[in-house]
């Protein structure tokens, strides 16, 4: 029996500026999951995990989706990603156990792929890197469940260190870690409990609407490789080659977040947390008003901590729709302020929200000898 774990991931800032060749900021968190295995003697591939009663038993020939099989279709995906890479997947147990809420915004499905690949990276040989490993990853949930997520989540996962965050360039793959010194502060992740499946929400609508502002930028601006290559002080010139207002303000979102983004690590190094809390203000009103991805607990969750002393700064985090926001807070109003934030929520939404206070931790490992003590 072998173990392995990868974590999900927390998005600091930079959000949906991943599949638009811009930069983000996200750090691996301690919560995540445990993937449990050991080797058949026959070719049967079995799914269990501790969130879902089904076990869900496929033959490694012939792998397909089956909406019956819930979260098994993201280790089924990545399984073919190997096959079609030539790898002969033999026959397994597999067993996951997570402690991450399941479409929350915090990356459980990222987390089920990048430990899946990367115990197979393990069994099989296969000589891949972390960053291969990631776009394995994306690719698997892009083709075999049909989301077509950005690389984000699952490069964070795979490269993540504790006490980082990932500053990444979605474009080229380039990333360094930015050490996340924040003394007397935390991470406060706000869950609004309103679940969120990216398949159906409207996450690929704003991938076509992005897709159709760059277009129409393309033609006045040559030379543009992704909407995230367009320069904020260029914006108000450029702004009018897109004849929609919607797809206007889509493409303003993505224009500034990125800026913003590509910005944050130097804010971190230079110990402005002041700021970093204003950009990640800036950050969810722009989610709000341009990218329209927050919806009422969100914002109601973010409000709420805009409002509480102590408080440098609060977002969405991850695709929206629901799921999670991210505060900065300092450590001794932590107590304060999920008091006053669930206090805020539950009259307005009229259930409570969960609170994790989070830390950076590492990307996706082996933890067998870990386990076995
Ligand atoms: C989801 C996707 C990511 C990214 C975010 C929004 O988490 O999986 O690729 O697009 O939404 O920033």
């Amino acid at each position: 029996m072998h173990a392995f774990f990868a974590p999900g991931r927390v998005n600091l800032i930079g959000e949906h500026t991943d599949y638009n060749g811009g930069y983000v900021l996200p750090a691996a968190l301690n919560l995540g999951t445990w993937l449990f295995v050991r080797k058949r003697s026959d070719t049967r591939l079995r799914f269990g995990s501790s969130s879902f009663s089904k076990v869900v038993d496929v033959s490694v020939r012939g792998i397909t989706y089956d909406p019956a099989d819930d979260y098994a279709n993201y280790p089924k995906g990545v399984v073919k990603e190997f096959q079609k890479r030539g790898f002969d997947v033999p026959g397994l147990d597999i067993f996951y156990y997570g402690n991450l809420p399941n479409g929350a915004g915090l990356s459980s499905s990222a987390s089920v792929e990048v430990a899946t690949a990367w115990m197979l990276n393990h069994f099989l040989n296969a000589g891949l890197s972390r960053e291969d490993i990631a776009v394995l990853s994306q690719t698997a949930e892009n083709a075999f469940v049909g989301v077509q997520c950005g690389i984000m989540d699952q490069f964070s996962v795979a490269v993540g260190q504790m006490g980082n965050a990932v500053s990444l360039h979605c474009d080229t793959l380039n990333y360094r870690l930015v050490p996340l010194q924040m003394s007397g502060l935390s991470i406060v992740i706000s869950n609004s409990n309103k679940r969120r499946g990216l398949a159906d929400s409207k996450y690929n609508d704003r991938r076509r609407e992005c897709e159709q502002a760059f277009l129409e930028l393309q033609k006045c601006q040559s030379g543009i490789k992704t909407l995230a290559d367009v320069q904020s002080n260029r914006w108000s010139q450029l702004e009018g080659c897109i004849s929609d207002s919607t797809i206007r303000r889509r493409a303003r979102h993505v224009v500034f977040e990125n800026e913003r983004a590509k910005c944050a690590p130097r804010v971190l190094r230079e110990g402005d947390l002041q700021r970093f809390g204003q950009m990640m203000n800036e950050s969810h009103i722009s989610l709000r008003d341009d990218y329209e991805v927050t919806g009422l607990e969100l914002d109601t969750l973010a409000e709420a901590a805009w409002s509480v002393k102590g408080c440098l700064g609060s977002r969405m985090t991850g695709a929206g729709f629901g799921g999670c926001t991210v505060s900065l807070v300092q450590t001794d109003a932590v107590e304060l302020f999920e008091e006053k934030v669930r206090r805020a929520y539950l009259n307005r939404i009229g259930y409570e929200p969960s609170f994790y206070v989070t830390e950076a931790g590492d990307g996706v490992r082996d933890v067998t000898e870990e386990v076995a003590r």
